[in-house]
Order: structure tokens, then C-alpha cells, then sequence
């Protein structure tokens, strides 16, 4: 009895240990990505961050790398912050073909167009490349990738147009385009992003002009920033007693012109900044009556009246509402 005893423990030990050296030695990584991984390193002249991408190591371990705990592919690539990672984004990145989260970010000597070879990643969630130096226009085949959720090109010398087709991402539910060199209006199409839900949509700093398409009305808006382009007409669509959700909204420095007196909101707005356009009417008493209402600016329009009592909007102080038509009542001097 005793000796079988040991003999069965015996076995359990060595498979333990058979089993532990098995995990420890082996190679998780697949080759194919290996390879990939290393013309990437290369593309970007060797620089150091890749230090540790090499060939004796899995490629599963490097650094900025993450694989699947089943297939061992390859999903999530971020390259973050360094400014001796330089040239164009290798077309490499396109084969890796598992990827789902590829972030390019705040890499100053990254320079080029965003490469075609992008629109191989079929199973790409996020794309993040913001912060670089990347000049062209937003690709149309970004609409090939139907299970995009996130994209942020944000802070880049970005030129053209914003494609109507992005509009076909029905996954999609944050688009940060802000800061680049964009020119055009917002696609009428993006209307069709109407069933996500808490949609973010940045847009500031470009020179993207023309009116707010109405379609924009029927979007469940978490936040908007469309400051600082050249916006025209009327906005009010963004606006409105049933947009539950909506956070934020910043159309400051723009030239929308259109009458505030009639324009609702719903209770979850905590900032709204709009100064600097040519927004006329009144100040309708129900902004008197957001409980959330935290930023707060209206300056440089052409509104007039009395601003409303109650609420929060005593607590704002006077620039908030200067260098406008006729505004009147505290914070200001009283009508
Ligand atoms: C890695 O090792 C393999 C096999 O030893 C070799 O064929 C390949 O060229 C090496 N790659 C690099 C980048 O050193
Ligand atoms: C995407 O992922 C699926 C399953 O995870 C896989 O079968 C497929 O090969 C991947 N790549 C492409 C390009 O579809
Ligand atoms: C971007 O590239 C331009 C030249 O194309 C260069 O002058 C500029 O310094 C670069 N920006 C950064 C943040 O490195
Ligand atoms: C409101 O905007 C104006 C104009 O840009 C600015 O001068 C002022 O400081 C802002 N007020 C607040 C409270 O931020």
C-alpha cells in the first residue's frame, strides 16, 4: 500500500514538473507575428524603446506587446511617447492580423500619410494615433473595419475632408479628430450614427465649416466639442429637452448664428460654452433650472434680456457673459 502510494505521487511530480518546463521553455508567440513585430522594430530605425523585442525572448513578454491568453496572437500594440521612434507607419502593422487595439501616440518624428495597409486589420477595435505628425487625408477605408469602436487622430496635421463613409461604422461611439488641418463640413450621413448610444464627437481646432446637419438632431450626444472651425447657421439641433445624457457641449469661437430664446436642455448638461459666435435671442429661464451646471460661457454673442434667476447661473461671474447685445441682471449690472 505505502509503496504504491509513493509511486503515485512520484508520477503526479513528474508531470507537474514536465508540465512546468513545458510552459516555461516554450515559445508562445507566433512566428508569423514575430516576424511582423521585427520589420516593425526595424521600419523605426531600431529605436530603443524596442530594446526588448528580441529574438532569443517571446514576443508575447516584450514590452508595448499583448497576446491572446488562447490563440497567443498578437491583440494590442501601443507605442507611446518617444521622440526617437521616426518616418511613416510600416505597412507591416497590416499584418498582423489579430490586432485589435493598435495606438501610435505622442511620437513627434512619426510623419506620413495613415497607411492603407491598415485596412487589412479586420479585427481593429481602437485606433489611436494622436500626437504625431501625420499629414494626408482621414482614410475612406476606415469604413472597411466594421468593428471600430474608437478612433482618435487627434492633435496631428491631418488635411481633406471628414468621409461620409466613417458614418458606416455602426460600432463606432467616440471620433476625436480635433486639432489637425481638416477642412469641409460634418457629412450629413452621420446622422446614421443615431442608435449609439453616448456618442463623443471632438471636432475642434480644424477649419471645418459650413451648418450643423439637421441629421445631427436624432444622435444621442454624450459630449460635443466643435470650437474653434468656422461653423455657420444654426446649431439648436444639438440642443433639447429630451438629449438624457448629453454632458457636455462646447461650439465656442465659431460663427453660428441662430436664435437662443426658444433652445431647451436636458438635465444632465453640466458645460456649455458657446462664446465667440453670433448667437441671438434671449437666455431661456429653463438654463436657471440645470442642476448639473458646472462651465458656463456665453460671451461675445449678440444676446439681450434678462439673465435668468436661480440655478447656478449667479454663480458664473460677469466674463461669462460679456461683450454681448443687452444682456442684463446679476451677474451683471441690473436692466
Ligand atoms: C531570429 O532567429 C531566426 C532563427 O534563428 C533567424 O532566422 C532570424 O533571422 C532572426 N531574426 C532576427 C531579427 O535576428
Ligand atoms: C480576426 O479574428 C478572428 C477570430 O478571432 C480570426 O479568425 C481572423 O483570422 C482574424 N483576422 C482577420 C483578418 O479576420
Ligand atoms: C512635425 O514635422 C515638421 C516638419 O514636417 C517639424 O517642423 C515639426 O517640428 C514636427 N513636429 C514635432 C512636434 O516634432
Ligand atoms: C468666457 O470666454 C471669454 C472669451 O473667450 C473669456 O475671456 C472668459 O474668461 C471666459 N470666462 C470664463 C469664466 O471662463
Amino acid at each position: 500500500m505505502p509503496s504504491s502510494r509513493n509511486q503515485m505521487s512520484l508520477i503526479s511530480i513528474t508531470i507537474f514538473l514536465l508540465l512546468l518546463s513545458s510552459t516555461l521553455s516554450a515559445e508562445k508567440c507566433h512566428p508569423d507575428d514575430k516576424k511582423t513585430l521585427f520589420k516593425i522594430k526595424k521600419a523605426f530605425n531600431n529605436a530603443y524603446i524596442f530594446a526588448s523585442w528580441t529574438n532569443d525572448t517571446d514576443c508575447c513578454q516584450w514590452y508595448m506587446v499583448k497576446c491572446d491568453r488562447v490563440t497567443h496572437r498578437i491583440y494590442s500594440l501601443t507605442v507611446d511617447k518617444d521622440d526617437k521612434v521616426s518616418g511613416p507607419i510600416p505597412d507591416a502593422v497590416g499584418d498582423l492580423p489579430y490586432l485589435e487595439i493598435l495606438r501610435f501616440i505622442r511620437l513627434p518624428k512619426v510623419i506620413g500619410p495613415i497607411p492603407h495597409a491598415i485596412s487589412k486589420l479586420k479585427n481593429l477595435t481602437n485606433l489611436w494615433l494622436s500626437h504625431n505628425n501625420l499629414t494626408g487625408p482621414i482614410p475612406d477605408f476606415f469604413s472597411q473595419l466594421p468593428k471600430l469602436t474608437w478612433i482618435d487622430l487627434s492633435v496631428n496635421k491631418l488635411t481633406g475632408p471628414i468621409p461620409p463613409s466613417l458614418s458606416s461604422l455602426h460600432k463606432l461611439n467616440l471620433l476625436i479628430l480635433e486639432r489637425n488641418q481638416l477642412q469641409g463640413p460634418i457629412p450629413e450621413s452621420f446622422g446614421e450614427f443615431k442608435n449609439i448610444p453616448n456618442f463623443y464627437l471632438r471636432l475642434a481646432k480644424n477649419q471645418l465649416s459650413g451648418p450643423i446637419p439637421r441629421s445631427l438632431g436624432a444622435i444621442s450626444f454624450m459630449g460635443i466639442d466643435f470650437s474653434r472651425n468656422m461653423f455657420t447657421g444654426d446649431a439648436s439641433v444639438i440642443f433639447g429637452k429630451n438629449k438624457e445624457g448629453l454632458l457636455w457641449i462646447d461650439i465656442s469661437r465659431n460663427k453660428f448664428s441662430f436664435d437662443f430664446t426658444k433652445v431647451r436642455f436636458p438635465k444632465s448638461l453640466s458645460n456649455l460654452l458657446m462664446s465667440h459666435n453670433q448667437i441671438y435671442g434671449s437666455l431661456p429661464p429653463a438654463l436657471g433650472k440645470l442642476p448639473m451646471l458646472q462651465f458656463f460661457n456665453v460671451s461675445y454673442n449678440r444676446l439681450c434680456g434678462n439673465i435668468p434667476t436661480g440655478g447656478q447661473l449667479q454663480q458664473f461671474d460677469q466674463y461669462s457673459y460679456a461683450h454681448n447685445k443687452c444682456l442684463c441682471g446679476s451677474p451683471l449690472p441690473p436692466c
